[in-house]
């Protein structure tokens, strides 16, 4: 009948791999909030509730536009009460009372800090920090701690680690990685994953995942291209890490558990020359060069678009589409495979395409995953 108009109420599925998120933020004044409050729970081991603020994060993250009122989040799933009354408080005052005694509390900032370093995780910060330090100065003067080789890389080039990579960075490193990686077999294949796969315009690494055509062979191609950077003079730390993979083995559960491809965690010099527009770098830089974070993965190339899915994130993209999996197909994904519970076999995948049509989920390009 006419004058009858059905208004649509678009769903938000409480799942991020069913939702657009691209890098355009309109709720950061909500997220950046829920992330330090997350960050806090995680500190204090409360991961329940630190990955309700990721959810809830996530979840703004993915509207097209800015909360105007608290009736705007009536239809929104993953907001608990506590989220409502921030997001409340912040509508009212611009400011929230627990998010701004975090910001001020001194375990906070310390563990903050202290985490900011290359190889120091949540529990070596703690640590520290009931010891009594406070500062770098108090924990490079201590002669009683013991910093172990990432440790030592991390303060020795903090400067420039903590500085944001750029894209035109990401770029030219991709470049030096793709030149040594065919050098060596050139029939591989090089791409760019991680952060700047999604289209952000910084990030603070540059993840790199290569592999070769030949089964087998993807874990000397990694020990031959850290050995060409090094004859280049461009590795300035390397944590290698060999493969335990077992192609038997069903997908982990947990989801902070490892990949088990051959990998590594590097920190490689890039010259200003090799960078289009110059480095990123603060102030006038006379070194010419920079150094930068930079992640290396090779897996075999039959589980390759399980490794792309899996290394290009978002981190909360990469959880939502494990317990979407688990929870609504009794499937079992990884950055390894993915397993039918039902059927009780594996499902083969040559693109990340098949794996979203294996789960029943519209594809999602890269640039859509920034949940
Ligand atoms: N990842 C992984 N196994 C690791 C390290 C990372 O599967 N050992 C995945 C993460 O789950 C994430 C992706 O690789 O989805 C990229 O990780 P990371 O570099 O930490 O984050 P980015 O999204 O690239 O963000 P940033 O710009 O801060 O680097
Ligand atoms: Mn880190
Ligand atoms: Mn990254
Ligand atoms: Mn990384």
């Amino acid at each position: 009948p006419e004058g009858r108009k059905v208004v649509a109420v678009a769903t938000v599925s409480q799942y991020a791999c069913q939702r657009r998120t691209t890098t355009t933020n309109h709720n950061a004044v909500f997220t950046d909030a829920f992330e330090v409050l997350a960050e806090c729970y995680e500190f204090n081991q409360m991961e329940g509730r630190c990955l309700a603020f990721r959810r809830a994060a996530s979840v703004l993250k993915s509207l097209p536009r800015v909360l105007s009122s608290l009736e705007d989040t009536h239809h929104l799933p993953c907001l608990g009460d506590h989220a409502k009354a921030i997001i409340d408080e912040l509508l009212q005052h611009g400011r929230a009372f627990d998010v701004q005694k975090v910001l001020s509390d001194e375990r906070y900032q310390t563990l903050k800090l202290f985490t900011s370093v290359f190889g120091v995780g949540p529990k070596t910060a703690e640590k520290w920090y009931r010891t009594g330090l406070r500062a770098f100065e108090h924990i490079l003067a201590d002669r009683s701690i013991h910093l172990n080789h990432m440790q030592q890389n991390g303060f020795l080039h903090y400067e420039d680690i903590s500085r944001a990579v750029s894209k035109a960075e990401a770029r030219a490193l991709t470049k030096v990685i793709d030149e040594v990686v065919h050098a060596i077999t050139p029939d591989a294949i090089v791409a760019l994953t991680g952060g700047f796969r999604r289209g952000k315009e910084f990030g603070h690494d540059v993840d790199i995942i290569f592999t070769t055509l030949e089964v087998g062979k993807e874990e000397n191609l990694l020990l031959d291209v850290i050995k060409s950077l090094e004859n280049q003079g461009v590795l300035l730390y390397c944590d290698y890490q060999a493969a335990t993979f077992d192609t038997a083995k069903l997908p982990a559960h947990s989801f902070e558990a490892m990949d088990h491809f051959a990998k590594c965690f590097l920190i490689l010099r890039l010259e200003a020359s090799q960078v289009e527009g110059g480095l990123n770098s603060g102030e006038e830089d006379s070194r010419g060069w920079r150094a930068v974070r930079v992640d290396l993965v090779s897996p075999p190339m039959n589980r390759y678009a399980f490794a792309l899915l899996g290394w290009t994130g978002s981190r909360q993209f990469e959880r939502d589409m494990r317990r979407f999996a688990r929870k609504e197909r009794r499937m079992l994904l990884d950055n390894h495979g993915l397993f039918d519970k039902n059927k009780k076999e594996f499902l083969a995948a040559t693109t990340e395409k098949d794996i979203f049509d294996h789960l029943g989920l519209e594809y999602m390009e890269p640039w859509q995953r920034n949940a």
